[in-house]
Parts: C-alpha cells; structure tokens; sequence
C-alpha cells in the first residue's frame, strides 16, 4: 500500500491557498488538508480534508497539523503575533514548511530594520522558522495581479480608474505561478532552504494595468490620476479594505516611483518548467470580476 503525504495548506480560500489546493489534488500525490476559520463558507473541492482552524489561535491548529508531513504557511497578519506558537506547533507535526513570504523582505536586513512593515512581519516569521529547525523554503513574490481586483467596482461602474501613483511600475505575479513554485517546493526535494524570489515576466505601471484591462474586455478604460490624499480618503472609505494596510500601500507605490525598474526573476519557469503567465493572461482569467 502506497502511504501517502498529507499537507496541510493554510490560507486555502485566499487566492494563493486556494490554488496550491487545487494544483496539488490535480497531482494526485499528497493527500490535502485545507485550514480555514469557517469550513461553511470554504468552497473548496470534495476531496480535501477541511478543517477549521485560526492562525490567531494556536491552541486551534493541532487538529489541523494532526498527521501532517508539509505546511504551506501564509501569514495574514501584519505583525508577528502569534507566530512563534504557530511554528512550534507545526515543528511538533511536520518536518517541512514552505511560507508564503514577501518581495518587501529585502536581503541584508535584519527584521527589525527592514524598511517595510509588511518586510518586517515576514522577516520576522522566516527568522523564527529558521530558528525552528524545520526544513523550509520560502517565497518572496512581487505585487499579486489580483490587486487589481481593487478596482473591479470602478471598473464595472464606468470607464476609469480614479487612483494614485500611475507611474509605479510592477512585476505582477498570477497567484497560478506563485502557487505552481509552492507545489514544487512541498512534494520535491532539492528545495531545502531556498529562497524564491518571483516575478511576473513584465514590468507594467498601474495606467498599463488598466489599460490592458480594457483591452481584454473590449473596451477603452483609462488612468485618472489621483493626489495621495484623496486616493488614501477613497481607500479608507473602502470597507473591504483594511485600514491597517492603507499608509504602507501607498507609501509601497510612493517609492516604487522612485526606486530602480523591478527586476524580473525566471525564478517560476526555472522551478516549474513553464514562463510566468503575463498580466494579460491573468486579466483573461478574471474577466468576469470586471464585467
Ligand atoms: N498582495 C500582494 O501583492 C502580496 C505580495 C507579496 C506577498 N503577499 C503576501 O501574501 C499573503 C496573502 O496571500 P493571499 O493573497 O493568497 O491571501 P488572501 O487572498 O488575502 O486570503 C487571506 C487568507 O488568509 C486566511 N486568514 C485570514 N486570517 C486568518 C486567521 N486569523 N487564521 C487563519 N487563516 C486566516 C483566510 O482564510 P479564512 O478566511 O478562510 O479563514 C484566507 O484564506 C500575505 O501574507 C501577503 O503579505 C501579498
């Protein structure tokens, strides 16, 4: 009898999690495990093992872990929190993680002096990791196309985007790509520490984003540039979006504006076999958000 591996994949309804998941039934090697706060609402495939868990919560993740020989680790806070009791208790189950972390770690930095607060909280879950002596490989992808979602209500209300910082140019990741590296790097072996750094396979500003929208869907849709504050008004406006996470944001795009030309990584193909998929590729996928 072939003993399969059980991984359990955290963030599975968000949009990399959600991916792993599927990519990783498809394989057909692992037996897959899904965390999520409510199991109800998941929406994930028949075949994954569901269970409900809260990474704020530790105590709540033994059922979870139960068994498991990988984690794929996202990290939705920003700020450390309960990660040290989160990587103990995976160090208690399993041998291997693979953590969603962040393009803003940036090398040469010790945590505490990264220059971006979502760089710092990551850097700090990597350095605990490490320090756990799990064997681990990490991601650090650039900006997610699916960002762009932001602007789908402007988009299915009209014919522009009213934002700010036009000009910052992105290397846009599908979450497929970012997921496809996660699935190597769990069920493969010669990942053991190793830090992947990934891109998407062009450098597009945020007017491009949009104008590419609107060439997928068949229609003119342009840029209106918007002052800082009256972008950051509209965005603590937005419900959906945590205020927490507003300042960092725009501060990220103020400094792209000034920072040299994101440099593409081949890091996707050189792991996954095929190239990243483009923005426009990602737009086909998710027409339907802007319609
Ligand atoms: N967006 C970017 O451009 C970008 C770039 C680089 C890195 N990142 C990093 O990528 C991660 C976000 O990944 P994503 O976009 O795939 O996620 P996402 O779509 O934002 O989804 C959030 C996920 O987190 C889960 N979650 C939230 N709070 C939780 C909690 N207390 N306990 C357990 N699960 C919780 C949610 O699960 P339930 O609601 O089902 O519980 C959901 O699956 C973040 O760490 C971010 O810093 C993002």
């Amino acid at each position: 009898m072939i003993v399969k591996n059980t991984i359990l994949v955290t963030g599975a309804t968000g949009n990399v999690g959600r991916q792993v998941v599927s990519q990783l039934i498809a394989e057909h090697t692992c037996r897959v495990r899904a965390l999520t706060r409510n199991p109800a609402a998941a929406g994930l495939p028949g075949d994954v093992d569901v269970c409900q868990g809260d990474l704020a919560d530790p105590a709540t993740l033994e059922t979870a872990l139960e068994g498991a020989d990988a984690v794929f680790l996202m990290w939705p806070f920003h700020n450390t929190g309960p990660a040290s009791a989160v990587v103990e208790a995976i160090k208690r189950h399993a041998h291997r993680v693979v953590f969603l972390s962040s393009g803003a770690v940036q090398a040469g930095f010790a945590p505490d002096q990264q220059p971006h607060p979502v760089g710092r909280s990551h850097a700090h879950v990597e350095q605990l990791i490490e320090q756990s002596g799990l064997t681990w490989s990490y991601l650090r992808p650039s900006t997610f196309a699916a960002n762009t979602l932001w602007w789908a209500d402007q988009i299915r209300a009209g014919d522009m985007v009213r934002a700010a910082y036009g000009a910052a140019p992105m290397a846009l990741l599908h979450e497929a790509d970012i997921a496809a590296v996660a699935v190597r790097a769990l069920t493969e072996g010669g990942h053991e520490r190793a830090v992947h750094d990934l891109t998407g396979p062009e450098v597009l500003t945020q007017a491009e984003q949009v104008r590419t929208i609107g060439e997928v869907l068949g229609r003119p849709i342009r840029w209106q540039e918007l002052p800082r504050e009256e972008a950051r008004r509209l965005l603590l406006a937005d419900d959906d979006f945590p205020d927490s996470f507003v300042d960092p944001l725009l501060d990220g795009y103020a400094g792209m504006l000034n920072a040299p030309r994101p440099t593409i990584t081949s890091t996707v193909e050189t792991v996954t076999g095929t190239p990243a998929r483009t923005y426009r590729e990602w737009v086909s996928d998710h027409a339907a958000d802007f319609r």
